[in-house]
């Protein structure tokens, strides 16, 4: 495939990948967003939804790849859905400090405008006795903060200058944890829907076909090699 083919393609997962937060913004700005019930819980559930079908998109690439050899040139993007779903899940824990916990935005915009940068600090400090008790009593909050410290660590780790110094191997270790993130983010949303409410089974089944698909290769390669050893 040509250099310009693939940075056309870039162009457009680029351009997917952001649709959904262009939307919330022209939701915001058009004033929308402004006039549903629960704006805050909108958005907290809007961006997660996003952050685990883009974590889901990103782990689709390899299973799908294997399929041909043509298709090789996918791994191409797998990085960049991956961070996609790392913008996604931070844009939703920002979502959960700044909108859902009652941080006073206004208040530390004013401070930082007037030049006292601790304001920012000041008022975390003041909401986060109330975000504590909450993650400390929720604990879809703590597997959902485990998922987001896993997708950090491997955004971090997603250089390519990283990847060389990590060593392939370990790095490769290190990025098998993407499917317990995803396994973790999956979990986060069982625990927080009440008993009987079925809205995460569509994202549970994508999660389990693709770990399917990933045994299968795993076996069959296995298999392959015993073969190979056997001839
Ligand atoms: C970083 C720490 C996280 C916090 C503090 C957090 C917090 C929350 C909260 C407060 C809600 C809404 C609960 C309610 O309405 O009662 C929620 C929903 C959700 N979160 Fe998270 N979350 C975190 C990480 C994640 C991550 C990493 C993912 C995905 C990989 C994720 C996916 C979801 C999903 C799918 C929902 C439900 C959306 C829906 O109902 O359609 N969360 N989260």
């Amino acid at each position: 495939m040509s250099k310009r083919v693939i940075i056309l393609l870039k162009a457009f997962v680029h351009l997917l990948c952001l649709a959904p937060f262009v939307w919330l913004l022209h939701l915001y700005q058009n004033g929308s967003l402004g006039l549903l019930p629960d704006p805050v819980n909108f958005i907290t559930h809007f961006t997660g939804d996003w952050a685990l079908w883009t974590l889901l998109a990103c782990l689709t690439i390899t299973p799908v790849r294997r399929l041909h050899t043509s298709l090789g040139f996918l791994i191409r993007f797998r990085r960049m859905v991956g961070l996609y779903a790392f913008f996604y899940a931070t844009l939703h824990l920002l979502t959960y400090v700044l909108l859902f916990s009652g941080y006073d935005i206004p208040t530390a915009l004013a401070g930082v405008q007037s030049g006292h940068l601790s304001e920012a600090w000041t008022q975390f400090k003041l909401v986060w006795p109330r975000m504590w008790d909450d993650i400390r009593k929720r604990r879809f909050i703590q597997v959902g903060f485990a998922a987001w410290v896993i997708l950090l660590l491997l955004a971090a780790t997603s250089p390519s200058a990283i990847m060389r110094a990590m060593g392939g191997k370990n790095w490769q270790r290190l990025h098998w944890s993407v499917y317990l993130a995803a396994w973790l983010g999956v979990t986060h949303f069982w625990w927080m829907v009440k008993p009987g409410v079925m809205s995460p089974l569509r994202v549970t089944i994508v999660l389990d076909v693709l770990l399917l698909a990933r045994m299968g290769y795993w076996v069959m390669k296995k298999i392959k090699a015993r073969r190979n050893l056997a001839a």
